[in-house]
């Protein structure tokens, strides 16, 4: 891959329009999570020692194509501010003349690409438009690079374009973990459902030693070998699919490592009555919520094994005590291998973060990625257009 970066662009005296992914939790008007703000600031730091004038386009929710108070930027507006400690210019709709106005070394912040109806259709002419207020296009939203936008896709076409800081350093972890790694390497995918992580599993049995399947979509697997899962959440639709992967993972000589025992309970709830049975000993009545003692045993030895490790999803129901249990200590011996420095440890997508914060272990990790649905189509094999846009 083949993409110029900061250090190659002249930016001195320039308009540098940045696409950014400032798309954070809200609740009550109030940034809840600033990590994504906090990321794109080195990003804007750089410009602005160049010499350069960043002018930043986001989104911000799903507004659908018109504008919507409640999605308005400005609501991130204090938070930017703070974390770039200078004020941010706020423009609505701006033209060049507009942006040209403001002092050599402004940062401005232009309201959410998506209250235009031509952004998320990638429309030549906001294309354009949005080109019009730079001279030169940073795209720092890896995690928006999934989408085929007119900011994150079209402009690129029209400018001298390059990856800023955050970007780089996205596509820099995740070509350690995938397209380069050290071996071996693991991979631990958990969540809820086989049917959304089809494509991932399908491409991760062919690029990986050992796959780690954990959460609701290790029982899936239980049931489609024939294992009785009682209550617990599993797509029983799904067994044919799940005997396949298997298939396709015998081929690739690819490990997987399914729960060898697990922690069951009759209801979820915090600190509903939990023990642990072996793997096809679930009771009839009750479900599985989380991998057990041994389980995690054979995970972290698998860590111990390995050279790289590739996160995506928590290993049980960890959102409730006591089912955070196995998430917490293969998320902590995988902190320390790394800290140790004998683990190279890429995480991210949806709750990954949240279950690894949670375990007290995403600030160990190598990199813990900002994005959710882009970290998966990346896992998935697929080529992020944002990305693609930027390679030539
Ligand atoms: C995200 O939060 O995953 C990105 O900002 C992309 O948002 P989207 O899923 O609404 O396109
Ligand atoms: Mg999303």
């Amino acid at each position: 891959m083949t993409w110029k970066t900061l250090d190659d662009m002249d930016l001195k005296g320039k308009r540098v329009l940045t696409r950014v992914d400032v798309n954070v939790p809200v609740e009550a008007g109030r940034v809840t999570d600033a990590t994504r703000i906090e990321r794109i600031v080195p990003t804007i730091a750089d410009i602005l020692a160049k010499g350069g004038s960043p002018v930043l386009l986001a989104h911000f929710g799903r507004p659908k194509g018109k504008p919507d108070p409640e999605m308005s930027l400005r609501i991130v507006l204090p938070a930017l501010e703070q974390a770039l400690g200078r004020p941010v210019v706020f423009a609505e709709d701006p033209d060049r003349a507009f942006i040209d106005a403001q002092a050599p070394d402004a940062v401005i912040l232009v309201e959410n690409t998506r209250f235009h109806p031509g952004e998320e259709k990638n429309d030549p002419d906001l294309a354009r438009r949005f080109a019009a207020l730079g001279d030169v296009y940073v795209n720092d939203a890896f995690s928006a690079a999934h989408r085929a936008h007119s900011s994150t896709e079209g402009v690129a076409h029209l400018l001298p374009s390059c990856a800023g800081r955050l970007m780089e350093a996205e596509l820099r972890a995740l070509e350690a973990a995938l397209t380069t790694p050290d071996r071996p390497v693991v991979a631990v995918v958990g969540g809820a459902k086989v049917s959304t992580k089809l494509d991932l599993l399908g491409n991760l049995v062919r690029k990986v030693n050992v796959l780690v399947i954990g959460g609701g979509m290790a029982n899936t697997f239980l049931a489609a070998k024939g294992i009785d899962v009682g209550k617990s959440l599993a797509e029983h639709d799904m067994a044919d699919t799940a005997r396949d992967i298997l298939r396709q993972a015998g081929e690739a000589s690819c490990e997987i490592m399914l729960p060898v025992d697990v922690v069951v309970a009759h209801e979820f709830k915090a600190g509903a009555e939990a023990r642990v049975v072996p793997a096809d000993e679930c009771p009839r009545d009750a479900m599985i919520l989380d991998a057990g003692p041994q389980s995690v045993a054979q995970i972290v030895a698998a860590f111990e094994r390995a050279k790289t490790l590739v996160w995506n999803g928590p290993l049980g129901a960890f959102e409730i005590e006591p089912f955070d249990e196995a998430t917490n200590a293969a998320a902590n011996r995988a902190a320390e291998l790394t800290a140790e420095g004998r683990l190279v440890s890429v995480a991210g997508g949806g709750d990954t973060v949240a279950a690894l914060n949670k375990a007290g272990a995403a600030d160990r990790f190598s990199y813990v990625s900002t994005a959710g649905g882009a970290f998966l189509e990346w896992l998935e094999g697929k080529t992020l257009p944002g990305v693609a846009a930027l390679d030539r």
